[in-house]
Formats: C-alpha cells, structure tokens, sequence
C-alpha cells in the first residue's frame, strides 16, 4: 500500500471543483483570474477601485464588463464602499442604472480570499467621451432625461448619491445611459477645510463642499454641472481643492445670501462670510447663444432657451431655491421623453441606511465582503446552464462559507449606527480618481453614441 497515497479529502475536491471553472489572462498590467465562460478580455477602463474589461460571456452569448476589485478591503475607506456598491447593485433594478449580471472570487476560502469581479452590462463610452461632443438638443436633453430618472429611483430606495460625475456614467451607441455608482455613503463626510487626495469634485454641490445637510436635490446640482459643461465644453468649476472650487462657483453665480450663510457651521461661515463679494453672471452670459447648437429652426431657438432655463434653476447654490427632481422631470427641455413606466418603474427594495454608519476593521470588512460574494455564488448560477454556484457545490468548501457567515453576523451586530443624520462633517475621504478610460474603442463608439439618439 502507497505510504503518501491520498485520502479522499472533501476541502480538496471542492478547490479543485472551483479551480476547474477558471483561468488567467494578462490585461495590460492586470492578470484576471476569471469563469471560463468570460473570453475575449480587452481592458476598457479603471478607476480608484479596480480595472474594467469587455469580454465575452458564452454562456449568455452577450458582451459584459467585468471589474475586478484588488483587496477591496486594503483599507476602510475602499471596502466600504466595495462592500456598499455591491450590495446596492444586488438591490437596484432600473434601465437607467447599471445592472449586475454575475460576481465571483477565484479564491476559495476566507483566509485566501484577495478578489472580488462584477460583471455588469456593457456600455459603450462614459461620458467624460461624450460631454464635449457637439450634442444636438435631442441627444442633450434625452441623456439628461434618463440622468433625471436613474437619480430618481436611487431617492426612492432612500440613497442620495451626492457624488455624480461624468466618469461614472455610461452610455451606448444608441444614446442610452447608465449611472455606474452610488455615490457617497451617508456618512462619508468630505469637511470643507481639508483636501484628502486626488478626486473629481467638479460635481459636488455647495451643500457637499461646505459641509451642510443636503436633501434629494443634491444631486441636481450634479446634473446642472454635467448640462452646462455640455454646452459650454469645458468644467464649470473646476477647482483643485473645496476653497478653490466654492471660489470657482461664486465668481459665476454669485455670493449666496446672508439667510443661506447662516446655515453653515460656524468656521466655514466665517470663511464662506469673508470671501470678496461677487455679484456673479446672467446665464446669458454665463451660456451664451453662440454656445447652443446652431439655430436653424424657431423649434431650435425654443430649446436653447429652454435649456438655458433648466441649467438656470439646477445650478442655484441654495437648496432650498433649487428646482428639484420631479420638477426637473417635468421641465419643458426634459419631459418630451416623459415615459410613466421609466419615471416611476417599481421602486426598489429600501436601502438599509445603517450600512453606511458601520465601522469596521479591514479584517471585518473582508469577511463581510466575501460573505456577500459567497452568497451570491450560492443564490445564483454563476458558471451558467451545467455549473452549480462556483463556490456553493462543495460540501467542506459550503461549511467554510458557513463559518464566515457566522462570523460576519456577528460583526455586524457588534457594531453599526455609530453617526446617524444626514449631517456630512466626517472625516472619512470619499474615494474615487480622475482617470478616465484611455481606450480607443470606447471613444469611436462615444462618437458613435453622439450620432443616434432617436429612439422613437
Ligand atoms: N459596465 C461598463 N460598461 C462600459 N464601461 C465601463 C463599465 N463599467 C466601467 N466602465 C469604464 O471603466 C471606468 C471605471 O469604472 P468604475 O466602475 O467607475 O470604477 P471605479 O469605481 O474604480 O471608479 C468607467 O469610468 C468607465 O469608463
Ligand atoms: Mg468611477
């Protein structure tokens, strides 16, 4: 009898069950360890969380992006928002925001556990690609349209997103759009007089930088930033840190008034009070008629003004003379795409508000994260038709995933609902980068996108 023969050991057939189904290839100076399902990998994309790539899936026969996420929980400020990105991914169905098709980790244990891949619906461009293209009225105000109704259903599930910008939202040839993200968590707080490192803040609404609360119509702010710099062609304000970028926004819109400064806290109120005095723009000077597509037609006159009317009532500094969203949707420029089913689509399930106040250890964060995974393995045919779930087959492998659902349950009732309100004077450092995709395909087909808009 073979001294080292083998005992049939379940852990090891579970691995090696796991294994079987994938395989490693080299994207630019990313290796992905994916399903063999996914082929044909080219890299479109990357951001402050991961890298993204088109491939192939076979058993769908479609075309996916998959983004894979290094350690997603390096750091707490990297797996929170992995951790709540994913979750919410699992809980928002709506055209106008970005679908999950599958998830998975290669890795087969807790302990081993390094990556987490989404794949979600392909799209053609972001809309960095896009924004300076010359977009006819039609193109402009549909994509607006369908920004109006994605934000909408995000404040029907309770999330206020706060943190719109044009690298994450997506778009395809046929001028669809998606939104890619969800924004900050409710209790990421970006405080006024400190400038952590490198992020896109061209978006964010006075409310955000200064440090106030905020209400749905935060995120119209966002949008106006994005429809201004459509027309205008180039970043509103495109400040290199908060002072610089509420500076930025005054000389064009003007000093707010005292009742709005009394709102603010106490030390940004009297930075805020100190400022020069700016008697700011009209938006006919701020967008002037040279700006707008040519005039060819009184209906195209109709629209510039039109459109100059929705920016002047979006990119107001006090909230509370802000237009807000469902106004937004019943705006002239906007509601020719009014679609009862796309404006009102069945609201999600509630977004537990509780997940953005948790606090945990890196440690506690990767347990909870690839408990998720795990269970979303287990719930869904992640290897398509054939394949039970990568990890849910396995009798040991199953009983591991077990042990960590135990063990994340716990977390989770130890600690959570540390800050509640909606205040936003946290310490915590939003996270997200400038770089925006480099690739050559997205932008032919940003072209493309800037080229078909009717879908009617
Ligand atoms: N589903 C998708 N379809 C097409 N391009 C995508 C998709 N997801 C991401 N991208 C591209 O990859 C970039 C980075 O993706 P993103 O999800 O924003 O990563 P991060 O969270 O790291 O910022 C996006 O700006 C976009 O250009
Ligand atoms: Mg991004």
């Amino acid at each position: 009898m073979p001294l080292l023969s083998p005992r049939p050991n379940h852990k090891m057939s579970a691995s090696t069950q796991k294994s079987a189904h994938f395989y490693t290839v080299e994207v630019g100076d990313a290796r992905f360890t994916i399903l063999k399902r996914y082929q044909n990998l080219k890299p479109i994309g990357s951001g402050a969380q991961g890298i993204v790539c088109a491939a192939y899936d076979s058993v769908t026969q479609q075309n996916v992006a998959i983004k894979k996420l290094s350690r997603p929980f390096q750091n707490v400020t990297h797996a929170k928002r992995a951790y709540r990105e994913f979750k919410l991914m699992k809980l928002v169905n709506h055209k106008n925001i970005i679908g999950l098709l599958n998830a998975f980790t290669p890795q087969k244990t807790l302990e081993d556990f390094l990556d987490l891949y989404i794949v979600m619906e392909l799209m053609d461009a972001n809309l960095c690609q896009v924004i300076n293209m010359d977009l006819d009225h039609e193109r402009m105000s549909y994509l607006l349209y369908q920004m109006l109704c994605g934000i909408k259903h995000l404040h029907l599930a309770g999330i206020i997103h706060r943190d719109l910008k044009p690298s994450n939202i997506v778009v395809r040839s046929d001028c669809t759009l998606k939104i890619l993200d969800f924004g900050l968590a409710r209790s990421a707080g970006t405080s006024f007089m400190m400038t952590p490192y490198v992020v896109t803040r061209y978006y964010r609404a006075p409310e955000v930088i200064l440090g106030m609360g905020y209400k749905e119509n935060v995120d119209i702010w966002s949008v106006g930033c994005i429809m201004g710099e459509m027309i205008r062609g180039g970043v509103l304000f495109p400040g290199t840190d908060h002072i610089d970028q509420w500076n930025k926004i005054i000389e064009q819109l003007g000093t707010p008034s005292v009742e709005f400064m009394r709102r603010l806290q106490p030390t940004v109120r009297s930075y805020v009070e100190n400022r020069p005095r700016y008697a700011g723009y009209s938006f006919e000077r701020l967008f002037p008629d040279v700006l707008f597509p040519a005039e060819s037609s009184d209906a195209n006159r109709l629209r510039a003004s039109q459109a100059r009317d929705l920016l002047s009532k979006m990119l107001v500094i006090d909230p509370q003379q802000r237009i807000n969203v469902n106004d937004a949707l019943m705006h002239p420029y906007i509601n020719v795409w009014f679609d009862e089913s796309e404006v009102n689509a069945p609201p999600p399930g509630a977004w537990d508000q509780s997940v953005d106040d948790r606090e945990h250890t890196v440690e506690q964060w990767k347990e909870l994260i690839y408990q998720e995974v795990i269970d979303y393995e287990r719930t869904h045919n992640t290897l398509g038709p054939g394949g039970r779930g990568a990890a849910g087959g396995g009798g040991a492998n199953s009983s591991g995933s077990s042990a960590a659902a135990g063990n994340a349950s716990g977390v989770v009732g130890g600690k959570e609902g540390s800050t509640g309100g909606s205040s936003t004077t946290g310490s915590a450092q939003d996270d997200d980068s400038m770089q925006y995709s480099s690739n050559s395909a997205s932008s032919a087909t940003a072209s493309a996108a800037a080229s078909g808009a009717s879908r009617r």
